[in-house]
C-alpha cells in the first residue's frame, strides 16, 4: 500500500484547466506586454494545449487561431467543441507531422502580419523555453506545499509528450533545496526512442532565460516509454484500468490520451516497487502524481468509447 498525493492541475480555476495553463500564463503575459493581439498555436484535433491557448487568449482579450492536425469532423466534440465556443479560428491541415505543423503556424503568423495584425506563436504543447518556465514555477509551488505538509515524496510522476512540463520541473527543482526525482511517463513519443536530449535542451534553454545553473546530463532524465502501448491517443489495458480505478475510488477523472497513461505508469511502478523498490525499477510511496488534466477529450466519442469498451 503506497501513499499517493495528487497535484490537481486538472481542476485549476481558469481556462478549463490542465497543465498547459501554466505555460500559456507566461507566454501570453509576455505577448500582452509586447502588444500582441492574436495567439496562433497548434496541436492534434483534440489538443488540450490548443484549447487552453484559445481559452487563455479569450480571457486576455486576444484572438486565437488554432492550426489543428486532421480533417474537420461533421460534429465538433470534446476540446474541439470548446475551441469553437471560445471563439477560436480553426484551420485543419490534414495528416501532417509535428514539425510541419509548427512551420504552418509560422506561415499563418506571416499572413496575419501582412494584414497588420500582431500575432504571437506557441509551438505544439506550448513547449517553448518561456512556457516551460511555467512548470519551474509549479515546482516551487509544490515545494511550498510539501513544506507545509511536512511531506518528502520519493518522486514526482507526471505524463509527458512535448516535454515542456518535464523540462520546467527540472528547472524548478534546480531552484529548490529538494532534489526529488521526477519521472515522466511518455504518452506521445514525439521525439522518437530517446526523448532525453530534446527535453534536456529545452530545460537548458528555459534555465538560461532566468540564469539558473542546470547541472544535468541526459542520464539524469527519467523518461519512461513503456506505457504508450500502440501509440499516441490509443487506449491501453493499463490506462483503462487506471481511469476506472481513479474514477471509481476517488471520483478523479483522467483521460486515455494523457493522464490515464500517466496514472497507468504510476500504478505499474508502484506495483513493481512494492518490495525493496528503487527508482530505477519500481517506486515506493509517498509519491506525488501530477495530474496534468485532459478529461475534456473524454467527451469526444472516439476517446470516451474506448474507455468504456471493456
Ligand atoms: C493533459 C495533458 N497532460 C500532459 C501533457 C504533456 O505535457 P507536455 O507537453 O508538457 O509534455 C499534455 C500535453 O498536451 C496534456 O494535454
Amino acid at each position: 500500500m503506497a501513499e499517493v498525493w495528487i497535484k490537481r492541475d486538472d481542476i485549476q480555476g481558469v481556462a478549463l484547466a490542465g497543465n498547459k495553463l501554466r505555460k500559456f500564463d507566461l507566454v501570453l503575459g509576455a505577448a500582452l506586454a509586447d502588444g500582441a493581439d492574436t495567439l496562433i498555436t497548434t496541436g492534434a484535433a483534440q489538443s488540450n494545449s490548443a484549447r487552453t491557448g484559445a481559452a487563455a487568449a479569450a480571457a486576455c482579450g486576444m484572438d486565437s487561431v488554432l492550426v489543428l492536425r486532421g480533417d474537420e469532423p461533421d460534429v465538433p466534440t470534446g476540446n474541439l467543441f470548446l475551441d469553437r465556443l471560445l471563439g477560436a479560428e480553426i484551420r485543419f491541415v490534414g495528416d501532417v507531422g509535428w514539425r510541419d505543423m509548427n512551420r504552418i503556424v509560422d506561415e499563418v503568423a506571416e499572413e496575419l502580419r501582412e494584414q497588420g495584425r500582431r500575432p504571437i506563436t506557441a509551438p505544439v504543447g506550448c513547449s517553448n523555453p518561456l512556457g516551460a518556465l511555467g512548470f519551474a514555477r509549479a515546482f516551487l509551488e509544490l515545494d511550498a506545499q510539501l513544506d507545509a505538509l511536512g511531506l518528502e515524496p520519493s518522486c514526482i510522476v507526471h505524463t509527458s509528450t512535448s516535454g515542456g512540463s518535464h523540462a520546467g520541473l527540472l528547472v524548478g527543482r534546480a531552484m529548490s533545496p529538494r532534489n526529488t526525482p521526477v519521472v515522466a511517463i511518455d504518452a506521445g513519443q514525439l521525439f522518437g526512442r530517446d526523448p532525453r536530449p530534446k527535453m534536456l535542451d529545452l530545460a537548458r534553454s528555459a534555465a538560461e532565460l532566468i540564469e539558473v545553473e542546470l547541472e544535468l546530463s541526459v542520464d539524469d532524465l527519467d523518461i519512461r516509454l513503456d506505457y504508450i502501448g500502440d501509440g499516441y491517443g490509443i487506449t491501453t489495458s493499463g490506462s483503462r484500468e487506471a481511469i476506472e480505478l481513479l474514477a471509481r475510488s476517488e471520483a478523479i477523472v483522467t483521460d486515455p490520451v494523457y493522464s490515464g497513461k500517466g496514472a497507468a505508469g504510476l500504478i505499474d511502478l508502484l506495483r513493481r516497487g512494492a518490495g525493496d523498490g528503487g527508482i530505477d525499477g519500481g517506486i515506493n510511496g509517498p509519491v506525488v502524481f501530477w495530474h496534468t488534466g485532459g478529461y475534456h477529450a473524454l467527451f469526444d466519442p472516439a476517446n470516451g468509447v474506448s474507455v468504456l469498451e471493456s
